[in-house]
């Protein structure tokens, strides 16, 4: 599966929902998870995301936000259009520690 990691939250571009062939974006306040059940590992989604959050789960690390990802994707309305780019979504690229301001 792909999973979206924490350089998403408080950016929320959702360029990468425009792309998904099987709509497997959900949306939470501030951040986007993937369902991991439903990911098909096309790939089409990585090189959309401005700020490089996803990513395939490739290494044991990853196995948190694969966790992370379903978790949340079992709980958020799916999303498949581009809404309201958070307003100081520019000065958030690359902050770090970003789950301090993770909210569900
Ligand atoms: Fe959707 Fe493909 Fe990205 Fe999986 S890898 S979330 S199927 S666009
Ligand atoms: Fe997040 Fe990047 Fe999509 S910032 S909403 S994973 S385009």
């Amino acid at each position: 599966t792909y999973i979206v990691t924490e350089q998403c939250i408080a950016c929320k571009y959702m360029d990468c929902v425009e792309v998904c062939p099987v709509d497997c974006f959900y949306e939470g306040e501030n951040m986007l998870v993937i369902h991991p059940d439903e990911c098909i590992d096309c790939g089409v989604c990585e090189p959309e995301c401005p700020v490089e959050a996803i990513r395939p789960a490739l290494t044991a690390d990853d196995d948190e936000w694969v966790e992370f990802n379903g978790k949340y994707a079992r709980i958020w309305p799916n999303i498949t259009e581009i809404g309201e780019v958070p307003a100081n979504a520019k000065e958030m690229q690359g902050v770090p520690d970003k789950l301090n301001l993770f909210s569900e």
